[in-house]
């Protein structure tokens, strides 16, 4: 048998993807996200766009001075002062590609060049040698290629590699194609550019109509053997073919592709979750791969499916992918086997009539929240009273805050031995300075997950439900208050959840007290 062909993986996630809205990252932000991008086994690392910025300068030659492993790739337009700055930032980088591109399209052509396709042919010539002067390595892009007339950018293409290109990467600069239709003009080009086995056909996707994948796949189908994507799919406008997805496309579905990556795959969720720390940009909750729900089961069919064998509704596995497990979310679509299942995980044993009665009281309340936790589930098996222990108690509170000033809470706790405690702290709005004063106060100091706030009548005045989350020792806990004013509701959802947290902890002592260890 032949060994699958390597498709090369060209990560663009520090330069169009930086260049998404809201997606900025400083110097030691890029540098430890290109380290991880080489962890993750990226071929190319593509680390910026030199003549941008001077901060885009430094970035991409820090990167090239201290990131080893992938060919560290530098951005120019076809211009000579471009050009010189990009390799200036790339040239202590032991492999260096020097990237160059200039607009192929009738459009960009006659508005944004004002530039006759002679023009093209020679600026685009001129650049590759100039660049192929100061590096081997030269990639050289038509910009908006899948809107240029294919016989021109066959043109381009062939003279840009007699110039000296090794790749050239054709792109969807605007997410025009059809994925037929691209796999086409990649088969076109491999037929009309009589020198393009010199040259590796590189592919570059965006998404406006959600097609980037299927377009950069359709092209390896083709013969492309570098496909250029981001972390998370960000990138300009919609964003780029998503790393991620096409990696397990490629991986999952080799029996239909037939080809390769030298990606380990179980760096894919650190290498995501790193990109939305650094940026800031979540990724939504169905995202393929990397979402939060993309291994998350709630309906009960499924979830039997999934406890009598996971293949029934999971096409890969939660560790391929870097994540411990799947998880069998409890909510209103869910069935007995799961909940079962959890009540035994949390060391519960309920005969078959125990469960058909917890069943009944688990529906009612999963028909009232969108997600039943563990908190809840022990309260089904022993009863709210007896599980949240009113550990602290909200005796007095004030608030200050402006537009000027930092905001101020002053917290007065009572524990269950009347002791009174005060405590203040600041915050970047009251309900951090509350939280932050609260922790204090309780001294049970604990990081949120979530924090929601749901109108439950209209107008001034009315009423809302304040709903926080936290996760302490592996286990999620909720706590959840009502009122008129929410900033009391929200203290009084922070209280909940800290007394939860405080039993749960002290339950745990007293176990391992039980036990002797
Ligand atoms: O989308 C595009 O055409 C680009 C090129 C610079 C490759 O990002
Ligand atoms: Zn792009």
């Amino acid at each position: 048998m032949t060994e699958p062909q390597r498709v090369l993986i060209f990560d663009t996630t520090l330069r169009d993807g930086e260049q998404s809205p809201g997606a900025s990252m400083n110097l030691e932000g890029k540098l430890e996200m290109a380290r991880a991008l080489s962890e993750l086994g990226v071929d190319i690392l593509e680390a910026g766009f030199p003549i941008a910025s001077n901060g885009d300068f430094e970035a991409v030659r820090e990167i090239a001075r201290r990131v080893e492993g992938p060919i560290i790739a530098g951005l120019a337009r076809c211009h000579q002062l471009d050009i010189h700055r990009a390799w200036d930032a790339l040239k202590e980088a032991p492999r260096a590609r020097l990237h160059v591109f200039l607009a192929t399209s009738a459009i960009h052509r006659e508005y944004k060049l004002a530039m006759a396709k002679e023009e093209i042919v020679r600026r685009a010539v001129e650049s590759v040698k100039m660049a192929r002067e100061l590096v081997d390595d030269v990639e050289f892009s038509p910009e908006d290629a899948a809107r240029t007339e294919p016989d021109f950018l066959a043109e381009v293409v062939e003279r840009a590699i007699e110039a000296g290109a090794r790749t050239v990467n054709i792109p969807d600069t605007v997410g025009y194609a059809m994925p037929s239709e691209f796999a086409a003009l990649i088969g076109y080009l491999n037929e009309h550019v009589s020198n393009i086995d010199q040259a590796v056909i590189s592919v570059h996707c965006h998404n406006d109509l959600g097609l980037a994948v299927a377009n950069s796949l359709a092209a390896v189908g083709a013969g492309a053997r570098q496909v250029e994507c981001t972390i998370n799919g960000i990138g300009e406008r919609a964003g780029n073919a998503s790393l991620e997805e096409l990696v397990m496309a490629i991986k999952t579905r080799a029996d239909f592709h037939g080809v390769d990556t030298g990606i380990d795959t179980t760096k894919l969720v650190p290498t995501s979750r790193l990109l939305c720390q650094t940026t800031g940009l979540a990724v939504q909750r169905n995202k393929a791969i990397v979402g939060q729900n993309a291994f998350a089961h709630e309906a009960g069919i499924h979830q039997h499916g999934v406890i009598q064998n996971s293949a029934c509704y999971e096409i890969m596995t939660p560790a391929d992918v870097g994540l411990e497990a799947n998880a069998l979310v409890l909510g209103k679509h869910s069935g007995r086997h799961a909940l079962r299942k959890r009540l035994a995980e949390l060391d519960y044993d309920p005969s078959d009539t125990e469960l058909e009665e917890i069943f009944v009281s688990f529906k009612s309340l999963a028909d009232t929240k969108k997600e039943v936790l563990d908190d809840d589930l022990h309260e089904l098996m022993t009863g709210a009273s007896k599980r949240v222990v009113e550990i602290w108690e909200l005796v007095d509170m004030h608030l200050s805050s402006g537009t000027t000033s930092a905001a101020t809470a002053t917290i007065c706790l009572k524990d269950r031995a009347g002791r009174i405690v005060k405590e203040a702290a600041c915050g970047d709005g009251p309900v951090e300075a509350i939280f932050r004063a609260l922790g204090r106060a309780s001294g049970a100091e604990l990081s949120l997950t979530d924090y929601q706030i749901k109108g439950l009548s209209a107008g001034l005045g009315g009423r809302g439900e304040v709903s926080v989350e936290i996760e302490d020792l592996g286990q999620r806990h909720r706590g959840r208050a009502v009122g008129n004013d929410m900033m009391r509701a929200s203290a009084d959802a922070f209280l909940n959840v800290i007394n939860r947290v405080v039993s749960a902890r002290e339950e745990q002592t007293e176990l391992v007290d039980v036990y002797g260890q």
